[in-house]
């Protein structure tokens, strides 16, 4: 699909409409979200893999408008907490296509999945099993999957990789832990297993890690076979598919994806002599992320020692990637013809800490001052679903943009909404 990601100057338009505008009209900081691109996203999705489920992972960016549109796009909905279960409800979301995740699902979450009716439960340790089974209703079955740990080191930083073990996801296939936990769920007539479910981890570009991911499962898949006498449905494969922050950044794509993907299942699993399980996979970023565009308001610019500081009145409270993963975005003037050539700055939020930046190194016209309107593309995913209250600044509003026009789906916390919730003497 046509990218918003990387905005070429001189088109500083997303679904019609242009960045300045949209600045002006609903105020900075604002995130604003292309609905075609979203559609498009998941269409490239589906359209790749047109035999497996793809399930989009909420935890990118979650609002009622979203989760509307993944299932207009007949995705499902990976969720990992009661308030995301709760959106989704609300937004009428077909619970039999909602997959829950967690490593630490309290019994309220369970209890609110198992009412809800949620297709599919993901167990991440064995002491889940007992504690779910539990919970489920006598007569009925619940669905599961169980989250294993492949020994796969892939994704862009240390905090989100997670298909190897010492991490605190799933249970590792090395040791046979994994295959303990899949006996105990098969002593729960209330427990269906349909399958496994592993996440390498988040921001991978390349298909080789989940190549070797299939091969180490198909091996556990076969192992379990042997031992009891089972074989499942269903794989889930999990997310992690990464995008392009800034030029020359290359993405992870589908069809590459897909193409390498299902040709190792379909052979690791006939060598196997395995039925070859339906494949779900959950991108979050890969949707969310390229159609979204951050916009702020420069407040201030500092040029000391050798340095230029660019002063917005957003910052790590609603994009914390670069503080917390040290990820280099773009950052693009909008909204006017810049009448010098360009420099480098450091791009700076507004809170209290040095540690506050969003763009190191980034190449802004000379004359960049206090009022013009700069854009970070790439920000659809994890940053608003990330945003804090830090400083009680507020967290900014979701502008839906289509066919040339814009709905607000978010609006701004207020002061008083932050009061609101401070109900002590
Ligand atoms: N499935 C599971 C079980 C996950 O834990 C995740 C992400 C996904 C799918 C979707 O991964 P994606 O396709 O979006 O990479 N806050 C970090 C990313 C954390 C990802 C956590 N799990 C960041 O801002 O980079």
């Amino acid at each position: 699909p046509a990218s918003t990601t990387l905005l070429s100057p001189g088109d500083p338009a997303v679904g019609g409409v242009g960045l300045a505008e949209l600045a002006d009209r609903f105020g900075t900081p604002v995130y604003v979200i292309d609905e075609a691109e979203v559609r498009a996203r998941a269409r490239a999705w589906r359209a790749a893999l047109p035999d497996a489920d793809v399930a989009y992972a909420g935890k990118a960016f979650l609002s009622r408008a979203m989760i509307r549109w993944v299932e207009e796009e007949g995705l499902l909905l990976d969720v990992c907490s009661a308030g995301e279960l709760d959106l989704a409800a609300h937004a009428g979301f077909p619970a039999e296509r909602i997959v829950l995740h967690g490593n630490a699902k309290s019994p309220a979450d369970l209890r609110a999945a198992l009412r809800l009716g949620v297709g599919r439960i993901v167990l991440d340790s064995a002491g889940e099993v007992a504690r779910l089974a539990a919970l489920v209703p006598a007569g009925t079955r619940q669905r599961v999957l169980l989250r294993v740990v492949p020994g796969v080191a892939a994704g862009a930083h240390a905090a989100v990789r997670t298909g190897v073990e010492g991490q605190k996801f799933g249970l590792p296939v090395a040791g046979g832990e994994a295959e303990e936990a899949v006996a105990r769920i098969l002593g729960q007539p209330r427990l269906e297993l349909t399958g496994l479910h592993c996440h390498l981890g988040s921001q991978i570009t390349s298909t080789g890690p989940y190549v070797d991911a299939v091969r180490r499962l198909v091996d556990v898949l076969a192992r379990i076979r042997d031992h009891h006498g089972v074989t499942f449905p269903e794989l889930d494969l999990g997310g992690g598919f990464g995008i392009a922050y800034r030029e020359g950044e290359s993405a992870l794509d589908p069809v590459a994806y897909a193409t390498r993907v299902t040709a190792e299942l379909a052979l690791r699993c006939a060598h196997a002599d395995l039925p070859v399980p339906r494949l779900t996979v959950e991108p979050g970023r890969w949707i969310a992320g390229p159609a979204g565009v951050a916009l702020y308001r420069v407040v201030a610019v500092k040029h000391t020692g050798a340095r230029t500081f660019v002063a917005v009145d957003g910052g790590m409270s609603d994009n914390p990637r670069p503080a917390l993963y040290g990820v280099r975005y773009t950052v693009r003037l909008v909204g006017r013809a810049p009448a010098q050539p360009t420099r480098p700055v450091t791009v700076v939020g507004r809170h209290c800490e040095a540690g506050d930046v969003l763009a190191e190194g980034v190449e802004l016209p000379r004359d960049v001052r206090p009022g013009d309107v700069l854009a970070v593309p790439a920000s659809g995913a994890y940053q608003v679903s990330m945003a804090s209250a830090y400083n009680l600044v507020g967290r900014p509003p979701v502008v839906a943009v289509a066919d040339g026009r814009a709905r607000l789906l978010v609006r701004r916390e207020t002061p008083a909404d932050l009061r609101s919730r401070d109900v002590g003497e």
